[in-house]
């Protein structure tokens, strides 16, 4: 698996700096987590990566501009190999579960084949839908779900994108503790091999899954240094260490709110 290095990057909302001559470098095939403040600008750095704000439509809006670059270690381009998990679960409420997550499959096909899915991207569905427990909700509509199961849904679709980088924009938050947990064991152990990118508020969230965890702080916004907790992803709430770090990390961020 390659990995993903950000060189250099700078993005500005007219002429508010949000970070410049910043550089991160996303271990292939491993979990690196973003902590920071609200309105530090990880939702940003997430987009920039996607290549989101190079779009023209982004730039008219924010009076928005970018420099800087996100090149693959196997010398191939990003486009096509992102796939991305929001806090919302981005569900379209008229189609099923099986259809959301098919959603892509769909989309991609010609105008005319829309409506029907191959029957190999149908079976991968199904596998998918096993693996995150909701092979009895497949014919559900959104709306009949819980918020963890709709999540699942959206980790399905994630799943059924099957891109190597994925990237996450606190895709847990707004779930309760036990759901949450139960959540990241099922991320970890389907998104393992995968180059991912987690944004979270939570500490714990990071600690238990990230193998390189970074704070995001300040105006223009700079990363410490990584931290590196022991053990493989998911680790255990048991784990004496995990829990002195995640008093540390919680401190830094309490710090960094007063300050802010
Ligand atoms: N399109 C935009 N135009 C102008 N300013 C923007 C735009 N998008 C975000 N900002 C500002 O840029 C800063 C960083 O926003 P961003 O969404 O990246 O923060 P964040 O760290 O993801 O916050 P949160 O944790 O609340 O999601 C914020 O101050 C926000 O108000
Ligand atoms: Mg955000």
């Amino acid at each position: 698996m390659f990995d993903v290095v950000v060189k250099d990057a700078a993005l500005a909302y007219g002429d508010k700096v949000i970070f410049n001559g910043l550089d991160l470098t996303l271990a292939g095939g491993e979990c690196t987590c973003l902590l920071g403040g609200s309105g530090v600008g990880k939702t940003s750095l997430l987009r920039f990566i996607a290549g989101f704000s190079s779009e023209p439509s982004a730039n008219r809006k924010g009076g928005l501009t970018t420099s800087g670059s996100v090149l693959c270690q196997d010398g191939f381009s990003l486009v096509g190999r992102i796939a991305w998990m929001a806090q919302q679960d981005l569900l379209l409420p008229w189609f099923s579960v099986i259809d959301n997550i098919t959603l892509g499959e769909r989309l991609r096909s010609s105008f005319f084949s829309r409506k029907k899915v191959p029957a190999e991207a149908m079976e991968r569905a199904q596998h998918i839908l096993k693996q995150v427990g909701l092979v009895n909700k497949s014919s559900e509509l959104p709306q009949n779900l819980s918020g963890g199961q709709r999540q699942r849904v959206a980790l399905a679709r994630t799943l059924m994108e099957n891109r190597p980088l994925v990237l996450m924009d606190e895709p847990f938050g707004a779930l309760d503790a036990i759901t949450r947990l139960n959540l990241q064991d099922l991320a970890c152990e389907l998104l393992a091999n995968r180059t991912v990118l987690l944004i979270t508020h939570d500490p714990l969230e990071a600690l238990r899954l990230g193998h390189h965890i970074y704070h995001l702080q300040g105006q223009p916004a700079t990363l410490t240094e990584a931290i590196m907790p022991p053990g493989t992803p998911p680790r255990s709430l048991e784990n004496n260490k995990l829990m002195n770090l995640q008093g540390e990390l919680l401190e830094r961020l309490r710090n960094e709110e007063a300050h802010s």
